[in-house]
């Protein structure tokens, strides 16, 4: 008993010569998929580095890129069980939490980076943010990465072309529509996935950006790259609404106010990047880039378009037509 109380006595001691306990920082694990070296890899590299100057000890962002966390179908989830706090995934990756985000994946629908901003910027493409709250997501903002292209391992000039090629898509039903309108057959599978399926060969293409395309070195192994032009690759940024509210306001702000900083710079990375790594793969020899003249483009844009009507319903003709019409 006696010695008993003698320990309780010399841990307080202890404790009391120690001073107060620091709180630890409150810790956002940010998990991506891919490369540091890319529009969203950059993004969430910043985001680490304001946070960790302006928020020291309160706050603290801890990056995991490559998969090395969690992949595609897994992070969501994670992140409603609290595993992860933040990811970014391609607008493409949302269709079991919200059917509007299926907008942004149908084929020729933004003629550029310039009419997907003066969208997303719109109070319709701001409201879409909140389309995923009443299942636990909160949209932060929008990241660009670019268009898409196509790439694969024979010449597609044509949609005659790609009839009976395997290609890997995204999670997306609208994504597998416009394969299945070229009469090719969409594979869903992860990112992570992708570089070893080209080069085993069990699909013959793949639809991805310049910079992903570069980064993952998939050109290395796809001798040709058709300049398409043909989707976009945007990303959301997403938290859980569990821990945003949980959040004290003041660190909110700031956590805002350093993610909103660092997505503006992730923009100017994509703009740098999508020219960039294009002239990198021109300069590497290993994939042809194939230039589309106006006909041969017209013809994809005819068998692909019809996909939009599938899918009307589902996003909303309204949203449709306002997305269409950021093009003026
Ligand atoms: C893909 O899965 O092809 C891309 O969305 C990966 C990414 O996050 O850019």
């Amino acid at each position: 008993m006696k010695l008993r109380f003698l320990t309780s006595a010399v841990a307080l001691t202890a404790m009391l010569l120690a001073g107060p306990v620091a709180a630890e920082p409150i810790l956002i694990k940010f998990s991506h998929v891919v490369a540091e070296n890319t529009p969203k890899g950059q993004m969430a590299n910043k985001f680490r580095d304001l946070v960790a100057e302006r928020l020291a000890g309160k706050v603290e962002v801890k990056v995991f890129p490559n998969s090395q966390l969690f992949g595609d179908n897994k992070v969501l989830e994670a992140m409603l069980l609290g595993d992860v706090q933040m990811a970014a995934p391609s607008l493409s990756k949302f269709s079991r939490y919200t059917n509007s985000l299926q907008l942004f994946d149908l084929p020729f629908l933004f003629n550029d980076i310039a009419a997907v901003d003066k969208f997303q910027n719109s109070a319709a493409g701001q409201k879409m943010l909140n389309s995923m709250r009443k299942k636990g997501i909160v949209g932060l903002g929008y990241l660009h990465n670019g268009m898409k292209q196509l790439s694969a391992s024979s010449p597609l000039r044509t949609p005659a072309d790609a009839s009976g090629l395997k290609f890997r898509i995204m999670t997306s039903d609208v994504l597998a529509a416009q394969f299945e309108a070229v009469n090719a057959t969409p594979l869903k599978k992860p990112f992570s996935e992708v570089f070893t399926l080209l080069q085993t060969k069990a699909i013959d293409g793949q639809e991805n950006t310049y910079s992903n395309i570069y980064s993952k070195k998939f050109y290395e192994i796809q001798p040709y790259i058709t300049e398409s032009n043909h989707g976009l690759l945007d990303y959301m940024v997403v938290t859980s609404a569990e821990f945003w509210m949980d959040l004290p306001e003041d660190l909110k702000g700031e956590v805002k106010k350093a993610l909103d900083e660092a997505i503006a710079f992730g923009n100017q990375v994509a703009m740098k990047k999508s020219i960039e790594d294009k002239q990198k793969i021109v300069d590497s020899k290993r994939s042809e880039i194939i230039t589309l003249t106006p006909a041969e483009r017209a013809q994809w844009v005819e068998v692909m378009k019809p996909v939009w009507k599938k899918f009307e319903k589902e996003i909303g003709a309204d949203l449709v037509d306002a997305a269409y019409n950021s093009n003026k």
